[in-house]
């Protein structure tokens, strides 16, 4: 790709007003705007070289959560740090649709090697008035069967994280990482955060309600995708990252839809799709 290509970024807006930023890098979603008002949060200090995976908006982690024993490959894989071709807009009345791919012959050697499977994604982003939908497919290319992990690492703009709540996690088994993994069961109606949170939500309802306070409310709609990631890194976390602001973590919530908790199975052939719908009132 050549080198003016390698920072683009794709900007989409609809006649409502609302608008999307989308870098070819990692098919990030950098920007999402509603009546003026930012929805997603990106860290002052993301890096948008191209040499790390942007710290914000809404990386594509694939084909891997975190990092595997026997599996090389960075964490969280591939899909956030190499770069998709841009297939083009398509537009009507009520929506404005943008679309990614990435395919195996695209990446690293280095990378191929660490997941030897032929697959290509297809990445469409969809923005209405008062939505924004991310839907990633996955064709397996090969004739055998492949395994893999996705989720939508979407950073969640917060005024004031003492103000948030998220909403259709009660009753849910989670895995605690801030705990070594430990697994619990969430009591809460509410879930709010007042120190480092890291928990994936197993087997998550589709529907999710975050609060920011007052009106200020995202609606998240999941389909094809088992469970839920929350996490903030508080004080700590975030000062040992060199790509996020000491103090950041007061505006910030990830709220993550994904299948993480077991391997996704995909036959040879065949095609698998999963995302989410944010909306706002
Ligand atoms: C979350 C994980 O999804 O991503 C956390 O649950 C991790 O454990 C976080 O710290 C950020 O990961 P990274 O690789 O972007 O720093």
């Amino acid at each position: 790709m050549p080198a003016e290509e390698k920072n683009k970024v794709i900007y989409v807006s609809h006649p409502s007003g609302s608008t999307a930023e989308i870098a070819l890098y990692g098919a990030t979603v950098t920007s999402w705007k509603t009546r003026g008002v930012e929805r997603l949060f990106v860290s002052q200090k993301a890096i948008r070289d191209g040499s790390k995976a942007i710290r914000g908006g809404i990386p594509l982690v694939f084909p891997i959560f975190g990092t595997k024993e026997n599996i090389s490959l960075p964490q969280h894989g591939f899909a956030r740090n190499s770069y998709w071709e841009y297939l083009g807009l398509i537009a009507d009345n009520n929506e404005v649709t943008v679309r990614f791919a990435l395919k195996d012959t695209a990446l690293e050697k280095t990378l191929r090697n660490g997941w030897p499977h032929s697959f290509r994604l297809t990445y469409t982003v969809t923005l209405t008035a008062s939505s924004l939908k991310t839907a990633l497919m996955v064709k397996n290319e090969d004739q055998d069967t492949f395994e893999f992990n996705t989720l939508l690492h979407t950073y969640l703009n917060a005024p004031d994280i003492s103000k948030v709540s998220v909403k259709g996690l009660t009753g849910l088994t989670y895995v605690d990482k801030v705990q070594n993994g430990a697994k619990a069961t969430e009591s809460r109606d509410e879930v709010t955060v007042s120190s480092e949170v890291d928990r994936i939500y197993c087997d998550a309802p589709n529907k999710l309600q975050v609060n920011f306070g007052g009106l200020n409310v995202v609606d998240i709609e999941k389909f094809g995708l088992k469970d839920t990631v929350v996490w903030n890194p508080w004080i700590d976390k975030a000062k040992a990252m060199g790509d996020f602001g000491d103090e950041e973590f007061h505006n910030m919530i990830c709220v993550e839809v994904g299948s993480v908790a077991d391997w996704v199975k995909l036959g040879g052939g065949e095609t698998w799709t999963g995302g989410q719908v944010l909306s706002v009132l």
